[in-house]
């Protein structure tokens, strides 16, 4: 089985990578990634020797550069987890965001029609959804739930998904898609909130918490989300949309205050600061249809997930260190200069 795996140099295609690597070692996994801001090689550096791993730099809106792939390599299998992915650099610049997770799903698209695959799967997110109330604890995202994106990010991913189902309809090409609820843990930029909040709270700088701090998500174990991704690709029905979520709602809020706690920081590095443009409220994910079709469970809890992910930040602190002392200090001073 040959796996192309796109932005495997992220956040979730790097844990899907070594997901991948470890359950099925005769696999031969390709990854293709631009290597953008989000994307880090040095993140690979435990699977770059193995014999059945291949890293191609590649932007997957290149048309000349996937079909070579495609030639050199028939894969059977397509997972798209690339996409620009951060909703606040969305609303600065959303461009980069419909080239990227438009235009470039519609590529890696095209290229599985023109060379055939076993299997399409594009990762998607519960944003495509829009948001929930927060005083209607009974409403929950399900597959049926109408598509209503709030963001430049959320909208280009709802097109994409748009996109390749109707590639499955029209063309026969054998998609699913899934959409998931925020991940974190290990090798998460630290520009997401829980990362965010644990490197600053170690360098003692203030946590900047959007609004009231009461949106609520829905947290999902990165390694849970892997193991959603590897059922889908084998075992899930064509042309259909599975969601991923834990029935793990939290107020950012907590999650900041629980990891003050952990890390034995003050709540008073705690600094309000002015709301996202059109932030979301709440996302819940209903996840009935991937356990009852394809016996999906979330494994890690809340509260183990956490300390895991904090303990890998503090193992790991030259990984988030050198992307904090980079280029993304410019971004961070963009961003928050003004509020912190
Ligand atoms: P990430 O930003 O950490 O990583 C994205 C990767 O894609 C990077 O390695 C980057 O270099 C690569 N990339 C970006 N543009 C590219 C291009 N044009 N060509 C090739 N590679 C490119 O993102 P993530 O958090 O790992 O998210 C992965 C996927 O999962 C995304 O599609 C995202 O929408 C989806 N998702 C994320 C979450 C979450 O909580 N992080 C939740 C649900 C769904
Ligand atoms: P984020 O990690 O950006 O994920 P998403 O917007 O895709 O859900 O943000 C999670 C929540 O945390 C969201 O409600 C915005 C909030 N947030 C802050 O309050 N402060 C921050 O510095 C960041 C990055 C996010």
């Amino acid at each position: 089985m040959v796996i192309t795996v796109t932005g495997g140099a992220g956040f979730i295609g790097s844990n899907f990578i070594f997901h991948m690597m470890k359950k099925y070692p005769d696999y031969r996994i390709i990854c293709l990634d631009k290597l953008t801001y989000a994307g880090n090689l040095s993140t690979l550096d435990a699977v770059k020797d193995n014999k059945n791993f291949r890293f191609v730099k590649a932007d997957i809106c290149d048309r000349e550069a996937v079909y070579k792939l495609f030639e050199e390599e028939k894969p059977d299998i397509l997972v798209n987890f690339a996409a620009e992915s951060h909703v606040d650099r969305s609303i600065e610049n959303p461009d980069v965001f419909l080239q990227t997770n438009i235009m470039g799903t519609a590529v890696l698209a095209d290229a599985c029609r023109k060379y055939g695959i076993k299997r399409y799967h594009q990762v998607s997110t519960d944003e495509v959804y829009g948001d929930l109330p927060l005083d209607r604890p009974d409403l929950l995202f399900t597959e049926k739930t109408p598509i209503h994106a709030s963001s430049p990010y959320s909208s280009s991913k709802a097109a994409a998904d748009l996109l390749v189902l109707a590639y499955n309809r029209t063309y026969q090409l054998p998609v699913t898609v899934s959409r998931c609820s925020n991940n974190y843990g290990p090798y998460q930029f630290p520009e997401k909130l829980i990362p965010l909040m644990i490197a600053n709270a170690l360098n003692d700088k203030p946590l900047p918490v959007y609004g009231e701090g009461i949106n609520v998500r829905d947290w999902l174990y990165v390694e849970d989300h892997c193991t959603a991704v590897d059922l889908v690709i084998h075992k899930g029905r064509v042309g259909e949309v599975y969601n991923i979520g834990g029935h793990n709602e939290m107020r950012n809020i907590d999650i900041v205050k629980l990891i003050c706690k952990e890390l034995g920081k003050s709540e008073s590095l705690i600094k309000y600061v002015e709301d996202r443009k059109g932030h979301d409220m709440r996302y819940a994910i209903d996840p009935t249809k991937i356990h009852d079709e394809l016996g999906w469970l979330p494994e890690t809890k809340f509260e183990d997930g956490i300390k895991k992910t904090i303990g890998w930040y503090l193992e790991n602190k030259t990984w988030w260190e050198t992307i904090i002392s980079g280029e993304y200090r410019s971004y961070y001073n963009k961003m928050y200069g003004s509020k912190c």
